[in-house]
């Protein structure tokens, strides 16, 4: 038996959506992580520091009692961002980040930006007085093929926005390619990326095993295997540039299973117990700390977590929950690797 103990881990990106969803799933990242930043695309989208607090106090009414979780709030950027306000409610506390999700790139995104330019006045705000942007990083033309569609982005609008604005503080979110992290390695010390325990699981295959798996469809999509040996790689690194962010996307088992099936996978029940495994398969487990628990609270420049968790590895594989049940007929399959999980967490 081998046992670590590490920071409490962090999940600088999740979709707690709302109404018995949130409720069912607070509580599945609340009790391995003591922070998250929450992702905006609720239908209406959260777009003002007004929608972030009362959406803050209802995902706070979720957290099981005796938890000291802090969930970061951000605001949806459009085209009709008011700086003002924005500002504001920064310097309030109520809006942690901005979001920037291409209008169209993924699930709820019609809201947001068509035309960069139109929102660089925000940018060059947020850089002024430090508000990080959190971008979804895949162009939307549908001519550019799917799997070309974050490679694109680096050059047409990611290199635009940091050549713009040194200054202003981004994540790239979700990265799935090879291009991406060598853009981020290469680039900016304002500029790091968070990745996801189920692109450093799978590549695109599982989207296809034996016919069409819609519960391994996410976006950015799945990419090529030299895409993601690139991310296992810089992930166990420990490069200060590269952090968890599980983008945990709770959809329904019936619209996932769906002629048009939503994208998103729920990671948020086994993440840690899977990217330990996946820390220990490349004998990196003495960077897992850094990664989910360290670099992320370093780029956002806040201060790591004081408790710590006990993870234990057993000869015995951890057997997988399939569903969390929303109700009695309602239900979202939790994410399972193809691989086996001898790591828990033991406290
Ligand atoms: O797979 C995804 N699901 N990617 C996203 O960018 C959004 C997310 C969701 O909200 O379901
Ligand atoms: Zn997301």
């Amino acid at each position: 038996m081998k046992q670590i103990e590490i920071i409490k881990p962090d999940d600088w990106h999740v979709h707690f959506r709302d109404g018995e969803i949130l409720k069912a799933v607070v509580p599945e990242t609340t009790k391995n992580f003591a922070r998250s930043i929450v992702m905006p695309n609720l239908i209406p989208p959260i777009l003002n520091g007004k929608d972030a607090l009362l959406y803050k106090k209802r995902i706070e009414k979720a957290i099981p009692k005796g938890e000291k979780f802090k969930p970061f709030m951000t605001v949806y950027l459009t085209e009709n961002t008011n700086k003002d306000e924005l500002k504001e409610s920064y310097k309030n506390g109520l809006v942690f980040a901005v979001k920037l999700y291409p209008a169209g790139a993924t699930t709820n995104s019609d809201s947001g930006v068509k035309d960069l330019r139109k929102v660089m006045p925000v940018l060059e705000t947020m850089a002024e007085i430090g508000i990080p942007l959190l971008i979804h990083g895949e162009v939307t033309d549908k001519e550019v093929d799917i799997f070309d569609r974050e490679k694109i982005f680096l050059d047409q609008k990611l290199d635009f926005i940091c050549n713009s604005l040194p200054e202003l503080k981004i994540t790239l979110e979700h990265i799935t390619t090879k291009d991406a992290v060598l853009y981020v390695k290469e680039g900016n010390k304002n500029l790091a990326a968070s990745i996801t325990p189920h692109h450093l699981a799978l590549n695109r295959n599982a989207i296809f095993v034996g016919g069409i798996r819609p519960h391994n469809y996410c976006l950015p999509i799945l990419k090529r295997e030299i895409h993601r040996e690139a991310l296992i790689k810089v992930a166990t690194s420990g490069n200060l540039k590269f952090f968890l962010g599980t983008d945990t996307a709770p959809h329904l088992t019936n619209d996932k299973e769906s002629a048009c099936g939503c994208a998103g996978i729920f990671n948020a029940t086994y993440c840690i117990q899977i990217l330990a495994q996946l820390f220990d398969n490349e004998n990196a487990l003495p960077n897992l700390e850094k990664f989910v628990s360290r670099n992320g609270a370093n780029h956002y420049n806040l201060k790591i977590n004081d408790e710590t968790i006990v993870m234990v590895k057993s000869n015995q594989t951890l057997s997988f929950k399939n569903y969390l049940n929303i109700d009695e007929k309602q239900k979202i399959k939790i994410f399972k690797p193809d691989f086996s999980v001898f790591w828990r967490i033991a406290y």
